[in-house]
């Protein structure tokens, strides 16, 4: 069965690449054909995905919409890395050929109003509100005991969200998006260690898928 998530924000630099990369990686690593949708005309995916070592798990790639449209069969995992500031027919095309949404969002005070309005443009969707298609939202750049990362997730319960996965600002990550890899990928402990933190979202889209 093939799972088509989307990861997607309207905000810039939220870390819709970095979610997506991990979540191919991830699904590459556990033995699933997994298929990475660049639809950012930046092609951060698609550099990521050209210096991925040879010898790591591999992931697919498709850099447009067509091809995507055309999934071929034995595609297990789909994920889509979407650009921001998309406009609200955009996304709803998105959303359609999506199962499920996954927002990664920010601990800053800039971003709140954005995500706001960003939630209420996706919930205006029939079909997530009716809530046949979940959004599942990641707090990332999570620095514990932060103000900021409090009031995030004060913000999120206020909309009736909460986050599923909790990942750390680390410098790591900057690092293994210029290698191709992912915390996925690593035969480190301390890094083999941050694949906890994406585990209860990987684990709720599989429930879902
Ligand atoms: N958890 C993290 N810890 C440290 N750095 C991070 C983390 N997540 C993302 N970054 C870094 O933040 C920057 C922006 O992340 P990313 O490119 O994933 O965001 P984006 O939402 O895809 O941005 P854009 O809207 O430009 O496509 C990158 O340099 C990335 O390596
Ligand atoms: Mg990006």
């Amino acid at each position: 069965m093939t799972v088509r998530i989307c990861v997607i924000n309207g905000k810039g630099g939220c870390g819709k690449t970095t979610t997506s990369t991990h979540l191919a990686a991830a699904f590459a690593v556990s033995g699933l054909n997994t298929l990475l949708v660049d639809l950012d005309r930046h092609k951060g995916a698609s550099r990521w995905h050209k210096v991925r070592p040879k010898s790591a798990a591999t992931v697919r790639l498709a850099q447009s919409k067509a091809e995507f449209g055309d999934i071929p069969k034995d595609v297990q995992r789909v994920v889509i890395d979407c650009p921001a500031s998309l406009r609200t027919p955009q996304i709803r095309e998105i959303v359609a050929e999506s199962d499920l949404l996954v927002v990664p969002l920010l601990p800053s005070i800039f971003d709140e109003h954005a995500t706001k309005l960003f939630l209420k443009r996706v919930m205006a969707i029939k079909k997530v509100r009716k809530g046949q298609k979940d959004i599942l939202v990641v707090h990332n750049r999570y620095r514990a005991r932060s103000r900021a990362s409090q009031d995030l997730d004060a913000y999120l319960e206020n909309l009736g969200h909460r986050p599923h996965a909790y990942i750390s600002d680390r410098a790591i990550y900057p690092q293994l998006a210029g290698q191709g890899l992912s915390v996925f990928d690593a035969t480190t402990k301390p890094l083999q260690a941050l694949q906890e933190e994406w585990m209860p979202l990987i684990e709720e889209i599989e429930a879902i898928g």
